[in-house]
């Protein structure tokens, strides 16, 4: 299967689940903890990315009412739609993680909630790369995961299938640092999904700052 289909197949799953995917997950202390370290880092009118922003709640609405100056990009036509409405001060893309390019400028900061587990483990290196590069060297950076052993495996998920990636967290760690970031802080929560069939999940948040230099090989 190409990248392309695989992407189509994601993208086509969350236009299904739409605003249902905030009624399974009403209760974002863990994501909501990480927004406001972010924030507590960048002076007001600094410029952070959400990737994978979803309906833009709360993250991007909590940024934007943080006086960032947020740009949220997602590949569901519907959830950016969502994000819309929920913030519309956001300036947002339909633009797939690996169309993290120069073009969009440096940012101040960035989050990936939840969206890079959406990508094959093959993926996930480059696309942390890609989001460290966009960032400014020192940049603070805050990503979400479930932690898991698992590589791009099906699930059911409020009626559609999609397909999530997942790490032990000492994995997560070795994959974030050598994208080039620095990790200052970790948080593990256990979280029960308010989803029929979802089993309790254990999601962790990494915070990072975002190191200088060219690229990795
Ligand atoms: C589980 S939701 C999380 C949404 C939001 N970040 C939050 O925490 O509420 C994952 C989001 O990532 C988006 N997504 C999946 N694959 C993506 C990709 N390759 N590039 C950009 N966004 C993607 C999905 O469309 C979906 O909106």
């Amino acid at each position: 299967m190409s990248a392309d289909v695989r992407r189509a197949a994601q993208a086509a799953a969350f236009d299904r689940i739409g605003d249902r995917y905030d009624e399974a997950f009403p209760h974002k202390a863990g994501q909501v903890a990480a927004g406001e370290w972010l924030v507590s880092r960048l002076a007001p009118g600094s410029r952070v990315l959400d990737v994978g922003c979803g309906t833009g709640l709360p993250t991007l609405r909590d940024l934007a009412g943080a006086g960032m100056r947020v740009t949220g990009m997602d590949i569901s036509p519907v959830m950016l739609g969502l994000a819309r409405q929920n913030v519309p001060e956001a300036d947002l893309r339909l633009l797939d993680v690996s169309g993290i390019t120069p073009e969009l400028g440096a940012f101040d900061g960035a989050v990936a909630f939840f969206s890079l587990l959406m990508l094959p483990r093959a993926e996930i290196p480059a696309a942390l790369r890609a989001i460290r590069v966009a960032l400014r060297p020192g940049a603070p950076f805050a990503l979400g995961m479930v932690e898991a052993d698992l590589d791009y495996v099906p699930i059911s998920f409020l009626g559609a299938e999609i397909r999530v990636t997942g790490y032990p967290r000492d994995q997560l760690r070795e994959v974030v640092t050598a994208a080039g970031f620095s990790i200052v802080g970790e948080h593990a929560l256990d979280y029960a999904p308010v989803a029929p069939g979802r089993p309790p999940e254990t999601q962790l948040f990494v915070t990072a700052l975002a190191g200088g230099g060219p690229e990795p090989g």
